[in-house]
C-alpha cells in the first residue's frame, strides 16, 4: 500500500480552476469541494453533507453560503451550518471540515493534516519562473492511474529520457555518458547528471542551434512528499567557460526548467501538476507552439509508462507496491531510493504521532 503523508501541503488546483461553481476533487482519499467566495478567496470543505451524506459539490452557492442539493442546509466558508430550512436554530452537529488553502505563484495548496500544523512557510519553493513574464510556461495536469511515487521515481532518474523521450529531449548519451552525483538531506534530495562532450539530443540541437558536441546537465531537486524542480542546461564544447556553470541554477547557452507538484488522489491514482519553463527570447512565436506540443507529448510518454507500471505492480508483483527496492537497483536509482526512504520515515513519524 502506498504510504500517504498527511502533514504536508499539496497542490489542489490551478487557481483558474477554482470558480463560483463548486467542484469536487479527491485528495489523499478524501472528497473535497472547492469554490470561491464573492470576494474571490478560495474555500475547501469536505465534500459530504453531515445530514445525509450528499456531496456538497452538487449544491449551489447563494452569496457565500453553500447550499446542499438535497435538503437545503447551508454552510459558510468555515463549514458552519448557517441555515436549516424550517428550523429556528441550526443543529449543533451540522458542521463540515474546512481545509486550509493557500494561493501562491500559480498553484493553490491544501493542507490535509492536523489543522494546527498548517504553516505556510512549509510550502517548498519549487516554482521558479512560473510567473516570470520573461519566461514561457507550458503547463498541464495529468491524471494518472498510478501511485504518486512512480512519478517521483521518474523525475529522479532522468536516464529514462534516452528510451522514453528519444525523439525529443533524450538520446543514448543521456543514459550512457552521465556523471551522477546524489546529495541527500533530511527533506531534500538532489541528483546532478552531467554529460560531457556528447552529441546533443534532437530538442537541444534544434532549439540550441548546436552544430557540435555539447556539455549538458540536468539537476533534479526533490522535496517531500512530491515536489520536483529540474534545471536543464547546456553549452557547446567550444563555448565551455573556464569556470563551469552552476548546474543547479544556470542554463548555459540553452536549457529550461521543469516543475512538478504531484498530488495523490488515492493510494494508486495521482494528479501531476506540471510546468515547463523556457526563457521567451530563446524561441520565436511559431517555434513556441512546436515546443509546447513536444512538451505535452513528453508528459504523455511518461504517463503511459506510469500506468503500465501500476498494472504490472497490481497484477504481477503486488508485493513491490511499497518497496524501496524492487528486487534490484541500478546506480541511477540512488536518488529515488533516498526519496522513498524519506517518504517512509515521514509516514512512520506521522503514524507514531497519531497512535
Ligand atoms: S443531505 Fe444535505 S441537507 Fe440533507
Ligand atoms: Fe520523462
Amino acid at each position: 500500500m502506498t504510504m500517504l503523508i498527511r502533514n504536508k501541503w499539496y497542490v489542489a488546483s490551478w487557481p483558474k480552476d477554482i470558480t463560483r461553481e463548486p467542484t469536487s476533487r479527491t485528495i489523499l482519499n478524501e472528497m473535497i469541494v472547492v469554490y470561491r467566495l464573492e470576494d474571490g478567496s478560495a474555500v475547501a470543505l469536505k465534500d459530504c453533507c453531515p445530514h445525509r451524506n450528499a456531496p456538497l459539490s452538487k449544491g449551489k452557492l447563494i452569496g457565500d453560503s453553500l447550499q446542499c442539493c438535497y435538503h437545503g442546509l447551508e454552510f459558510n466558508a468555515a463549514g458552519q451550518c448557517t441555515k436549516s430550512p424550517g428550523m429556528d436554530q441550526v443543529p449543533a452537529w451540522a458542521k463540515v471540515r474546512q481545509y486550509p488553502l493557500v494561493e501562491r505563484n500559480d498553484w493553490v495548496y491544501i493542507w490535509m493534516g492536523v489543522p494546527e500544523r498548517a504553516d505556510e512557510s512549509l510550502i517548498p519553493d519549487v516554482y521558479g519562473r512560473m510567473l516570470d513574464p520573461d519566461w514561457h510556461c507550458v503547463k498541464g495536469e495529468i491524471h494518472v492511474k498510478g501511485g504518486y511515487r512512480l512519478i517521483v521515481d521518474n523525475l529522479l532518474d532522468l536516464s529514462h529520457l534516452a528510451y522514453v523521450h528519444s525523439s525529443t529531449t533524450g538520446n543514448p548519451e543521456v543514459a550512457e555518458e552521465a556523471n551522477l552525483g546524489t546529495e541527500v538531506k533530511s527533506q531534500h534530495v538532489r541528483v546532478t547528471r552531467f554529460m560531457k562532450d556528447v552529441v546533443p539530443a534532437a530538442t537541444y540541437k534544434h532549439y540550441g542551434n548546436y552544430t557540435e558536441n555539447v556539455d549538458r546537465w540536468q539537476v533534479t531537486n526533490y522535496y517531500p512528499p512530491s515536489y520536483i524542480l529540474i534545471n536543464n542546461g547546456s553549452y557547446a564544447v567550444s563555448d565551455r567557460p573556464e569556470t563551469p556553470a552552476d548546474f543547479a541554477t544556470e542554463l548555459g547557452h540553452w536549457g529550461f526548467q521543469v516543475y512538478h507538484a504531484i498530488t495523490p488522489a488515492t493510494e494508486d491514482t495521482t494528479i501531476d501538476y506540471w510546468c515547463v519553463a523556457l526563457e521567451r527570447h530563446r524561441l520565436k512565436p511559431k517555434a513556441y507552439e512546436v515546443w509546447r506540443e513536444q512538451m505535452i507529448n513528453v508528459l504523455r510518454e511518461d504517463h503511459e509508462v506510469y500506468e503500465a507500471q501500476q498494472v504490472c505492480i497490481d497484477k504481477g508483483r503486488p508485493e513491490n507496491n511499497n518497496d524501496v527496492s524492487t528486487g534490484g537497483a541500478l546506480p541511477s536509482d540512488k536518488a529515488l531510493i533516498a526519496a522513498r526512504l524519506i517518504q517512509r520515515r515521514l509516514y512512520n513519524e506521522e503514524q507514531k504521532q497519531t497512535t
